[in-house]
């Protein structure tokens, strides 16, 4: 199997057209207005002074543009960046060996940061408050430590789990950014955008269309563009209207506020076995076969933000809106009781 296919999930050609996508400078990237804002201050103030940029730490759900961010930072800063993630740099000497490799200015961009050990951690502590390697020479008795002096670089950590971050990790980071879900406004900007790229005709409310369905994630929009430009040259005429979306995501299985199969299978789950929750994470994974931490991670921030589903500190409850877009009734208790658990919940 191809090993970038292993990596990702993503087709070789779909993830060539996910680079070409991507916005290379701070003026092309749309959303996030208040994180743009923030960063070309500290960018130019940087630049002014000759210097290196503050570690940045970036948080927030899967799809909204953390790598993305990470490169545009390198090209803004006009330095170079090198991708690296969490699980990749398993060896305190891994990490080494790529402090090591910098040179002044470069941006060191770590993916899925949470998931560093606590030995890497350890390395990495020094390294982003002094600029400085600590490494042990010999064995026993007769070890002594000493410290080499590493290029003053920029660290950017993202992860989709800010709360797994360790205490001292996270106080090292000078900036931290938390990016929201994007609007349906901003995601049809971005669609338009890639749809131009590709060279692609469309009417903007063909556009609109996948932008509703996006679950508020920019790497969603794509993914359903690049299908939906697939059923347009095979159905239609090759343009993206309202019509030709509409058909082509219905048959992806994607409804029209954006649930996928697995949604609406956690939704029904929920409903249909446990008279709305609540229910715990680990049970509702075990009865739908998806992995827990995927379902934290990629399927509950979209149904929290649509109010679907809520944690309380008895597990997780389906609202009335949840049956209702299933074409549930809820039964009266559901109204009362997840309301009550729902209240609770401001006090943790
Ligand atoms: N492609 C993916 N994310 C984007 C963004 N935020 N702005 C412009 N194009 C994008």
């Amino acid at each position: 199997m191809d090993d970038r296919l292993v990596m990702t999930g993503m087709r070789p050609e779909d993830e060539d057209i996910e680079m070409s996508l991507r916005p290379h400078h701070l003026r092309e990237y749309i959303g996030q207005d208040a994180v743009k804002s923030s960063l070309s201050i500290y960018i130019s103030a940087a630049l002014k002074r000759h210097d290196a940029l503050d570690h940045i730490l970036l948080y927030g759900p899967p799809g909204l543009g953390k790598t993305t961010l990470a490169c545009i930072v390198a090209a803004e800063m006009g330095q170079n960046i090198r991708v690296t993630s969490g699980p990749a740099i398993e060896r305190p000497g891994d990490l080494a060996s790529i402090l090591t490799n910098l040179n002044a200015g470069d941006i060191l961009f770590i993916d899925e940061i949470h998931r560093l050990s606590r030995a890497v951690e350890e390395v990495l502590y020094p390294a982003m408050e002094d600029y400085a390697l600590d490494i042990m020479i010999g064995k026993g008795p007769t070890a002594r430590s000493m410290r080499l002096d590493l290029p003053k670089f920029t660290l950017v950590g993202a992860t989709t789990r800010a709360g797994r971050l360790s205490a001292p990790l996270r106080d090292r980071f000078g900036i931290v950014f938390r990016l929201q879900m994007y609007s349906p406004e901003e995601l049809s900007q971005i669609v338009a955008r890639s749809a131009g790229i590709l060279g692609m005709p469309y009417d903007d409310d063909g556009i609109l269309e996948i932008a509703k369905r996006s679950r508020g994630t920019p790497r969603i929009a794509n993914r359903l563009l690049k299908r939906v430009r697939d059923y347009a040259q095979v159905r239609g005429n090759g343009r993206i209207t309202a019509q030709v979306a509409a058909e082509s995501l219905q048959m992806q299985d994607v409804d029209d506020l954006g649930l996928d199969r697995v949604d609406r299978a956690l939704l029904s789950a929920m409903i249909d076995k446990f008279g709305g929750g609540p229910v715990g994470l680990d049970t509702l994974a075990a009865v739908t076969g998806e992995d827990a931490v995927t379902i934290e991670d990629v399927y509950e921030p979209y149904l929290m933000q649509l109010g679907f589903i809520m944690r309380t500190p008895r597990g997780r409850v389906c609202t009335p809106a949840a049956y209702e877009h299933l074409g549930k009734t809820p039964p009266a208790t559901v109204k009362s009781e997840n309301t009550a658990d729902a209240e609770q919940t401001q006090l943790f």
